[in-house]
């Protein structure tokens, strides 16, 4: 896979064909995540992965935009210790999520992120222990449509070099 280009193309994808993801693909995509860099190597996640259709369904009550969660082939719950003990347990799963979702790309298999609202139903329906926190997940799926794994990369949509990045000095 071509880094740059995958970085460039990657979208959030919602709508999810029938089809199950394989148990190689399933296991090469949370191997990405395991394999992801940490703050002192901490490694301060479980993932724990769900395909039954009715786990899925139930887990739209993660919150508001949760909803595409129900059409996924499976879901990934981030679960970490209390973000609050240290800023870099949120950082390190954001990059467990996010080369979980490039591994997927590189599949075929399309993903998107959920902000999980409410972790006490999260953490009741997949038997999550106290000390750790279902803040994120993830749906993925083969995309419902597949011309967008093709489209050429955006021109837009990300604020431009010149509004973010700062030289030398701001
Ligand atoms: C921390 C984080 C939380 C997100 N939460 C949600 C969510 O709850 N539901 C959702 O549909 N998308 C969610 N997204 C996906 C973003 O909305 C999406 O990545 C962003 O709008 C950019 O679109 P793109 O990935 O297609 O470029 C989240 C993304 C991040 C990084």
């Amino acid at each position: 896979m071509d880094v740059a280009l995958a970085i460039r193309q990657k979208r959030a994808i919602r709508t999810f064909a029938a089809k199950p993801i394989r148990d190689d693909d399933a296991r090469r995509i949370l191997d990405a995540g395991r394999r992801a860099q940490s703050s002192k190597n901490t490694q301060p996640w479980h993932f724990v992965a769900v395909r039954e259709r009715t786990t899925l369904q139930a887990l739209t009550a993660a919150g508001p935009f949760a909803g595409h969660v129900a059409g996924a082939a499976m879901a990934v719950v981030i679960a970490t210790p209390d973000p609050a003990q240290r800023w870099t347990i949120p950082f390190d799963a954001g990059q467990a999520a996010a080369y979980m979702q490039l591994a997927a790309w590189e599949l075929g298999i399309g993903s998107c992120l959920v902000a999980v609202y409410e972790p006490e139903a999260v953490r009741a329906l997949l038997g999550i222990p106290a000390e750790l926190h279902p803040y994120a997940a993830l749906s993925f799926g083969y995309p419902g449509d597949l011309a967008s794994l093709a489209r050429p990369p955006r021109a837009s949509g990300r604020r431009p070099a010149t509004e973010v990045v700062h030289w030398e000095h701001w």
